[in-house]
């Protein structure tokens, strides 16, 4: 949601496409035929050259935006194949558009297995979209290119550090970040938060920063990750839930995303699981692409966070979703009746943070 108006923000507002997944990640038969039909649209509509930024030699325009999550992504959970990423890159080069890589997760990752000892991993799970775009085919600096490249990727100290540095860096192509570092912003500053870069470059010199990932965040997010999906498994796999990619060896993020079986509506389990069992969730049409819902739908989804919540709490949530979710079997609610009164809980179990 972060994203959607981040983007408006940006001028994209009444823009935006959704493009829904596919279990290796974005369905690239639907992206690449919907990039089609754009671009034929705005050569009838003499839609060929941009008019709302100033040529400036250090600038690109790309024809197309394509905004993902490639890694422990935000809400949907999965991870991006290499063979999607690949052709993600091969498809951007193809249509002149900018793959923005949102990678804040990458760092936040643990082996799956819950009977393993290990909770930390400090090698990534497969490249990034932006070093696959440096290397495939002649890389993105190839003899017949501009030499921007199509990928960026963006990360955040809010994850790695602490949510209040409001810091990230992104990476490109030397003629990207050089075009980057001539914005407004930066160019007239240096950087958009000068004093938080640099409390987070002695923390990088000194290794601290590294040591909290893979010591302290790793550990701790891969113990509350056990702990929600055995819970999941015990109390909702029998409901006839599930998790997407459930064989992954790898795992990390913040979020489980789940899916409702029966049709069953995630708005209704979210707001009778608020009332009844005081226990927060966000349904997943709150991540629908505004003005573009009907293309990726998220109706009969639920997003779980694991990063906020104490593990009893986990437990204890994950436990009452259950109760909601049988009582909605039993009546057999898809999605509009009223819920039961007088079942409110003590005790609030918030599964929803982070939007
Ligand atoms: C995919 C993704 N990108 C970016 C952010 C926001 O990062 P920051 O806290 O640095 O603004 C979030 C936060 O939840 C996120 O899920």
């Amino acid at each position: 949601m972060l994203a959607f108006r981040s983007f408006e923000d940006a001028g994209f507002s009444g823009k935006l496409r959704a493009v829904p997944e596919d279990e290796e990640g974005i369905d690239l038969g639907f992206l690449r035929r919907e990039i089609h039909k754009s671009e034929e649209k705005a050569k009838a509509e003499g839609n060929t050259k941009p008019t709302f930024k100033p040529a400036r030699p250090y600038a690109k325009i790309y024809r197309h935006v394509i905004y993902c999550v490639p890694t422990f992504a935000n809400p949907s959970s999965r991870t991006m194949s290499l063979s999607h990423r690949k052709e993600l890159v091969r498809c951007a080069r193809e249509y002149d558009a900018l793959v923005i890589c949102d990678d804040v997760y990458d760092f936040l990752q643990w082996p799956a297995d819950i009977k393993t000892e290990r909770s930390s991993l400090d090698k990534a799970v497969m490249p990034r979209v932006v070093d696959i775009d440096r290397v495939l085919d002649g890389g993105a600096e190839r003899a017949d290119s501009d030499g921007f490249g199509n990928v960026v990727s963006n990360a955040s100290f809010s994850k790695i550090g602490a949510p209040g540095m409001r810091t990230g860096w992104v990476e490109g192509t030397e003629k990207f970040a050089y075009g980057v570092a001539q914005t407004g912003g930066t160019w007239s500053g240096g950087a958009p938060s000068q004093m938080s870069s640099t409390y987070i470059s002695d923390l990088l010199e000194s290794g601290a920063l590294q040591s909290h990932v893979l010591r302290t965040l790793q550990p701790a997010y891969a113990s509350r990750y056990r702990t929600l999906v055995s819970a999941i498994d015990r109390y909702l796999v029998p409901l006839g839930i599930t998790l997407p990619q459930p064989d992954r060896a790898i795992v990390g993020g913040y979020f489980v995303w789940l899916h409702l079986p029966d049709g069953l509506s995630g708005a209704a389990l979210a707001r009778r699981a608020k009332e009844e069992e005081n226990v927060i969730v966000p349904e997943g049409e709150m991540f629908e692409v505004p003005g573009d819902e009907e293309a990726a739908r998220f109706g009969d989804n639920v997003r779980l966070c694991f990063s906020w919540e104490d593990e009893d709490k986990l437990v204890e949530g994950v436990r009452r979703l259950s109760g909601v979710v049988r009582r909605m079997q039993r009546d057999g609610e898809r999605g509009g009746s009223q819920p039961q009164t007088g079942a409110a809980r003590e005790g609030k179990h918030d599964l929803g943070a982070f939007r």
